[in-house]
């Protein structure tokens, strides 16, 4: 039998209730404590991220989630490849990438998390050295590292893209912070080297463990653009 067409927001189901939640109590986290996230909680999570689509259902991710000794290891590598400046990112970036619409919005978060921080949004050392510390992972016990399978192409680093939203929300779910971090795929070969991962392309780190809510920084927040700005419905009085 069909399942029944809900009647509309104004009739909410338990599950759109759970989805409201769920999706909109997610934030990036990026000041943690270091109580670690119990071993079956990580693997519920992780279990549950691997429901996301892709293509095919090719599942094109390879994820490697560092703790303990790795993690502080890792972090230390990341710290020196930093000072080194040995960059080296696996997929494209320019800030030109951006619309100037984008621009604004990164424009309008930037001042938003660096008046957070008590940092001018112009004073590019303070800027600098918060990037840096950032590669401790905000301070949080566990990180996760997700690598592109096959060649790494657009389509294949979007099926990535919907297993991170996935495994976010999967970790709201199950009371556990994140941050994603683009600035930890710059160094895709210090992370390759450190886990002795071989191939694969890094899109992006996503560090976890549990909210530090005293911290100022974790009281900031985004906004969104509004409906009609990004998203266009076709033949709407048919629905
Ligand atoms: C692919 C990706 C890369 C990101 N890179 C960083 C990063 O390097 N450092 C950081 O602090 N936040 C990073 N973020 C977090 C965004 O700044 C954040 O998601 C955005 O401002 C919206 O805020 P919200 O996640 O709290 O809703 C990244 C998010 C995504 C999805």
């Amino acid at each position: 039998m069909n399942r029944p067409v809900p009647a509309g927001p104004a009739d909410p189901t338990e599950l759109s209730g759970c989805a409201e939640k769920l999706i909109r109590d997610r934030h990036a986290t990026r000041a943690f404590r270091p109580e670690a996230v119990p071993v079956d909680t990580m693997r519920a999570i992780f279990s549950l991220a691997g429901a996301a689509p892709s293509n095919s259902n090719a599942q094109p991710w390879q994820v490697e989630v560092v703790s303990g000794a790795t993690r502080e290891r890792l972090a230390h590598a990341l710290q020196a490849a930093h000072a080194e400046k040995r960059t080296s990112a696996d997929l494209p970036y320019s800030e030109d990438m951006y619309a100037q619409v984008q621009q604004v919005r990164r424009a309008a978060f930037g001042a938003e998390l660096y008046g957070a921080l008590g940092i001018d949004p112009d004073d590019h050392a303070a800027r600098a050295a918060y990037d840096a510390e950032s590669l401790r992972f905000y301070g949080a016990p566990h990180a996760a590292f997700l690598f592109v399978n096959g060649d790494g192409g657009p389509r294949l680093a979007a099926d990535v893209g919907g297993y991170m939203q996935t495994l976010l929300l999967a970790m709201t779910a199950y009371g556990v912070d994140s941050c994603p971090q683009g600035l930890l795929s710059f160094y895709a070969d210090t992370v390759r080297g450190e886990l002795g991962v071989t191939g694969g392309k890094l899109l992006v780190g996503i560090s976890f463990g549990y909210a530090d809510e005293t911290a100022p920084v974790n009281r900031v927040t985004t906004g969104r653009a509004t409906l009609e700005a990004t998203t266009a419905f076709h033949d709407w009085s048919c629905g």
